[in-house]
């Protein structure tokens, strides 16, 4: 006799806070999901208790997945949606044979495009016209009011040269400025002539460029990558960029040589500790900040959980995930 198939013989997956409808209804098809609807967030001792019984855990940044929270989950797959993945221990999950994918791809062309637009709205004085002319300080035209600084022709320092980091060097070279770059080795030399951008040394991005942004992945060795000595090798004219991670940059010196007008603005996206943002940096008019919204586009958004889903999807059906950063786990069952 072929008995009906119950809900409850459907894989359990928790998703921890709220993602595109899209992806609920896919991973519905597939899974009971415990869906936390909202953005609260969970903590470590609530992600432990909620994943007990689940094979799959859709995740965002905010979620921590240390060693020790690893420790204690018994999932298959921890499928993060975004490209940024430091919120989880990959090593140790791989130790536990717990997959985690990512969600790469879909979002280099928009936190490009949000990059470029940070450094512009730094260099043209965007946020800050804004602000003017909305507190009815406008009374007349001069000369010199709220002058900013020249994007086209200008050094693009890019510190990072992935997939954001290219795309950034795109941009730059499409405003005819000159792109010199950093990263662990250069590019194949087809893909710089592609790109016009010219490896250079960390110092010399440093030192030469007018716009330095910052595309690396925070990890131990990109912790505080940019401090007071970095600070303190860019031209007093120059604009920092960052719409990777917080940590990458030490706040407080930034905060201190945008006071001191060492460098001359910084246009921020991520925070050491967000959601919180350091007063001093609150104080400094030189700085535009966002609130952590490089990929955020409606249809990048959309991609990414739709992808996030698709890894569970995947894994729940025996098969690799497409997106798996950590291939020594994933094993198919005998
Ligand atoms: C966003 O910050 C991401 O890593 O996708």
């Amino acid at each position: 006799m072929i008995l009906p198939m119950l809900t409850s013989e459907l894989p359990a997956a928790l998703v921890t806070k709220r993602i595109y409808p899209e992806a609920i209804e896919l991973l519905k098809a597939h899974a009971e999901i415990d869906y936390v609807d909202n953005d609260d967030g969970l903590s470590p001792d609530e992600l432990i208790e909620r994943a007990l019984g689940k094979q799959a855990i859709v995740s965002q940044l905010v979620d921590r997945f240390t060693a020790e929270v690893l420790s204690k989950i018994d999932v298959k797959i921890i499928a993060n949606v975004a490209v940024g993945f430091d919120n989880i221990d990959v090593p140790a999950a791989t130790q536990r044979g717990i997959v985690v994918t990512n969600t790469p791809g879909v979002l280099t062309d928009t936190t490009a495009d949000f990059a470029f637009a940070l450094l512009m709205a730094a260099a043209r004085r965007v946020t800050e016209a804004d602000a003017f002319v909305r507190s009815g300080k406008w009374n007349r035209w001069s000369i010199d009011l709220m002058v900013g600084r020249d994007v086209h022709h200008r050094t693009l320092g890019i510190l990072g040269m992935g997939r954001i980091g290219q795309a950034m060097a795109r941009r730059g070279s499409g405003f005819s400025m000159r792109v010199l770059y950093h990263d662990s080795a250069p590019l194949a030399p087809e893909v710089e002539r592609e790109l016009k951008a010219q490896f250079a040394t960390k110092e010399r991005v440093l030192r030469e460029s007018d716009f330095v942004s910052i595309h690396v992945p925070l990890n131990d060795a990109t912790r505080h990558f940019i401090g007071e000595k970095e600070l303190r090798m860019m031209k007093p004219e120059a604009i920092l960029i960052n719409t990777a991670r917080g940590p990458i940059v030490d706040e407080a010196a930034l905060a201190r040589a945008l006071r001191e007008h060492s460098i001359a603005a910084a246009a921020i996206d991520v925070f050491e500790r967000e959601p919180e943002v350091l007063p001093e940096l609150l104080q400094c008019p030189n700085a535009v900040l966002a609130p952590h919204i490089g990929s955020a586009s409606v249809d990048t958004r959309k991609k990414m959980s739709m992808m996030a889903a698709e890894n569970v999807v995947a894994m729940l059906q025996g098969v690799c995930p497409p997106n798996i950063l950590n291939p020594g786990a994933f094993r198919t069952e005998a």
